[in-house]
């Protein structure tokens, strides 16, 4: 694995650029004490990030609900990521490569101690921008093959999943089960077994032409390309439904697929060691992944 400097990572921390090497936070930081801090994660397209807003939009919502002051506004932070989108681009030999984008706001730091009389600095950001050149992944290409995990989704009235906190811990463990028992990742039911999400993606599924997911009140983030998908399927005349359903509709359904900024449409070819569609990805998410990469084309104004 290169260091952060060998893949040219460009970190802005508080509107300045700082070589990754010194790139460092506090120990009084809340993010790192508590996990007390918020995210987005975009990538970009020909060097265009897509639905930056609509991320920055989220973070302010996610704010609202952990009663976090933003220091800057949705114009200011998406001013200072196209910014190091544009350093990161204007590195030796970097001007065409497409990145993955990290915004982080932390509460803060100062004296250790849950109280904000404790804080003393505003919220401060960092935004990290690296190489994507992960993707294209087998899975990506291929599909995916995801464990139904035994570790619940957060309950919205405790760490509520419509905030993107940096609070992942739960997620993480799922995957981390996940992985060490051969899945490249998982799914999370609620307390009645009801399917939520996966650790970090929406989850949809398609029986007799229907494309179903999850409603937003079962305790999901509100993700951007699941909005996308759901609009898209408006478009294409594909019927949609957000509905509650346990893990046997998705072992029972033609095709399931995931969805994220990173990920986009990602065909789901195997549940729990169950083949969905034989192992293959199905017609529904094909149109859909081909659809969103056109809806990404056009919006980004891309050729
Ligand atoms: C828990 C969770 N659900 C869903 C998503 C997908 O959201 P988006 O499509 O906005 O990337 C993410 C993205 O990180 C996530 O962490």
């Amino acid at each position: 694995m290169l260091s952060a400097k060998k893949r040219k990572t460009v970190i802005n921390i508080n509107g300045k650029i700082i070589p990754p090497e010194s790139a460092n936070v506090s120990v009084f930081d809340r993010s790192f004490l508590y996990g007390d801090s918020l995210y987005e994660v975009v990538r970009t397209y020909h060097g265009k990030p897509f639905r930056l807003k609509e991320h920055l939009i989220r973070m302010e919502k996610s704010a609202a609900l952990c009663h976090m002051k933003l220091g800057h506004t949705v114009a200011q932070y998406e001013k200072e990521i196209l910014k190091t989108i544009a350093a990161y681009r204007a590195q030796p030999g970097k001007s065409n490569e497409d990145v993955y984008m990290r915004i982080v706001v932390s509460r803060g730091s100062g004296k250790i101690g849950f109280g904000l009389k404790n804080l003393e600095s505003s919220a401060d950001f960092v935004i990290i921008v690296e190489p994507i050149s992960m993707f294209p992944t087998p899975a990506f290409v291929k599909g995916t093959k995801l464990q139904i995990s035994k570790r619940i989704r957060n309950h919205p009235k405790a760490i509520d999943p419509a905030m993107k906190s940096g609070n992942y811990l739960n997620s993480l463990l799922a995957y981390l089960t996940a992985a060490d028992e051969g899945y490249d990742d998982a799914l999370m039911p609620d307390q009645q077994g009801f399917i939520t999400e996966g650790t970090t993606f929406n989850v949809f599924y398609v029986k007799r032409g229907i494309v179903a997911t999850p409603p937003l009140d079962v305790g999901i983030l509100d993700g951007v390309t699941r909005r996308a998908i759901i609009n898209l399927c408006v478009e294409l005349g594909i019927p949609c439904r957000e509905v509650r359903f346990p893990k046997e509709y998705l072992y029972e359904a033609d095709e399931v697929f995931v969805s994220s900024s990173l990920k986009e449409v990602l065909p789901v070819l195997d549940l729990d060691g169950k083949k969905i569609n034989k192992g293959n990805a199905g017609p529904v998410s094909a149109t859909l992944k081909a659809a969103f990469a056109d809806l990404v084309k056009r919006e980004l104004n891309l050729k």
